[in-house]
């Protein structure tokens, strides 16, 4: 029988992958990561810089929670293009138009796995010497981290394992589902 479905539907209903974290979990901590930062950024009015194309989704998520003046920019990079490990060099395909010297500073992103690219983040915006800099990301793999780093605002600690859903790509398809999975 010829199979029609989708790549969608298959992480669905053909049971190759299972949920890590659901919709709700996710909901759930990025509501208590917008309170910590409406908190700690009241009178700041920081730049939140979303980090395409992975950070989409959890950015808009993350600041219809924050109830604080904010603005927003994006920065769109990539090392790992349609491969499942990094390509060990990060490129910048779209820059921020935001001015940051002086502002405070959240860079959002999606995942930080090896640290590569939130090294390069760090070092590209460090140099601009804003009043602040610091990171969200929704997920971190500690055991893959291959620099030092810090993520102020943490979702979730995630096992080694690779992740699809939620704004994570496989081939670049598979960010709208509303789940994070995990290939069994
Ligand atoms: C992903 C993710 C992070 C980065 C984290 O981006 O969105 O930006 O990798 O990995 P690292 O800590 O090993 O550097 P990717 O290059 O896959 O591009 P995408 O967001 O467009 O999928």
């Amino acid at each position: 029988m010829l199979d029609n479905r989708s790549e969608f539907e298959r992480v669905l209903y053909d049971g190759k992958f299972r949920i890590l974290l659901s919709e709700e979990q996710i909901d759930a901590r990025i509501r208590e990561l917008g309170k910590e930062i409406s908190r700690d950024y009241r009178t700041k009015n920081p730049i939140m810089i979303g980090v395409l194309n992975g950070g989409f989704i959890f950015m808009a998520d993350l600041v219809r929670y924050i109830e604080i003046d904010l603005e927003v920019d994006f920065i769109k990079i990539s090392s790992y293009g349609d491969a499942t490990t990094t390509s060990g060099s990060v490129k910048m395909l779209k820059d921020i138009n935001a001015e940051i010297r002086n502002r405070h500073i959240l860079v959002v992103e999606d995942i930080v796995d090896t640290g590569l690219s939130f090294q390069f983040l760090t070092k590209k915006f460090g140099k601009f010497e804003p009043a602040s800099l610091e990171f969200v990301s929704l997920l971190q793999k500690k055991d893959n981290a291959r620099v030092d780093y810090h993520i102020k605002y943490l979702g979730f600690d995630i096992p080694n394992e690779y992740v699809v859903g939620y704004g994570l790509d496989h081939k670049q398809i598979l960010r709208n589902l509303p789940s994070i999975y995990v290939m069994d």
